[in-house]
């Protein structure tokens, strides 16, 4: 363990520490713990120092811990995952997993980090990952059936993430297609599905959870749409370890139902959540903008849309949706 992670741990129950206990416990200088603490704080942690008693976090850290992790999986999920890894800092646990799957290991597995260096959004975006806060939670999972076969799977991991958060106790957020989850119309989390295979043959499915549990605001602040976190939503305290348990109970669950079932059972609590259904929106295509009604999704997990007195289905990658209210939408 890194000299930052350990301080990282020893300030996490949001007590002064001073600089020289840190030192003694640490085995390093003053002037390297000074540096560690420098270096969280530059993460985004907001680490108070005062004179005579040292350094104390702005509020106790819950460090993810494995095996709390996974004290809390269901049956289920422990026999389905082979090997679950929390990592303090990593580039992107999406992208962890994905070398594995490419290098044919075709095992269920899970990894957790504490921060993500280059953490990965969809459409190219970087997923902002200070330490100490929220989830960036990865899981690959293999289907004999072939990316050909996994249309809607976006779509399935976003109603498992829904049922997680309402096992929490938040019934306010929404989906909006094909995968972002948002509660009062800013972004609660968000959902990257990376495969490794071929079309027709096995392939894996790494797929990437962002969510935000609690978020100081000056960390975020590099982020352009509008965000919040779980903790705010719910007015409460999160156990991130708990909650990571949880999305990993509804995302093995709902990947092994997907594998034999499709998207067909995930549709009906689509329906319920889906914050765009009824709502006028633009769709961003790459040859031009067009303007319609949502309908909700198809069987595969198409986008259905109404214009011109005709329904269409747009398919995940195809399209970007913008609420027709937004007032950065170019095609207003
Ligand atoms: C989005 O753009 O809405 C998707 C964001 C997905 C972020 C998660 S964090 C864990 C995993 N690792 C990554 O690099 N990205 C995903």
């Amino acid at each position: 363990m890194s000299l930052v992670q350990t301080v990282l741990k020893l300030l996490a129950n949001g007590e002064f520490h001073s600089g020289s206990a840190l030192g003694r416990v640490t085995g390093c200088s003053r002037s390297a713990v000074w540096k560690a603490i420098k270096a969280l704080r530059d993460s985004g942690l907001e680490i108070y120092s005062v004179r005579g008693k040292g350094y104390r976090l702005s509020r106790p850290v819950e460090m993810l811990d494995m095996d709390k992790v996974r004290a809390a999986l269901n049956t289920g999920s422990v026999q389905a995952i082979h090997c679950l890894e929390v990592f303090h800092d990593i580039d992107s646990t999406n992208t962890y997993l994905l070398e594995r799957a490419k290098q044919g290991d075709n095992r269920v597995r899970a990894c957790l980090a504490e921060t993500q260096r280059t953490g990965r959004g969809r459409r190219g975006r970087n997923w902002v990952s200070p330490p100490g806060g929220n989830l960036y939670l990865s899981l690959s999972w293999c289907f004999d059936s072939g990316a050909r076969g996994l249309s809607g799977l976006s779509l399935a991991a976003a109603v498992a993430v829904m049922r997680a958060l309402a096992g929490m106790g938040l019934h306010q957020a929404r989906l909006k297609w094909p995968n972002d989850i948002l509660c009062e119309g800013r972004k609660l989390a968000g959902i990257l599905l990376e495969l490794a295979g071929e079309a027709e043959g096995p392939c894996a499915v790494v797929v990437g959870v962002g969510l935000n549990v609690r978020v100081p605001p000056g960390e975020m602040s590099s982020v352009e749409q509008p965000w919040t976190d779980l903790e705010t939503a719910l007015c409460a305290t999160v156990s991130r370890n708990g909650l990571a348990a949880r999305l990993l109970n509804e995302l093995c669950h709902a990947l092994a139902s997907f594998e034999h079932q499709g998207l067909e059972p995930f549709l009906e609590e689509w329906a319920q959540w889906d914050g765009l259904a009824g709502q006028d929106v633009c769709l961003a295509l790459p040859q031009g903008t067009v303007r319609g009604v949502v309908r909700g999704v198809d069987e595969h997990g198409a986008l259905l849309l109404a214009h011109d007195g005709v329904l269409q289905r747009y398919h995940s990658g195809e399209v970007s949706v913008r609420l027709a209210a937004d007032p950065r939408d170019p095609a207003q």
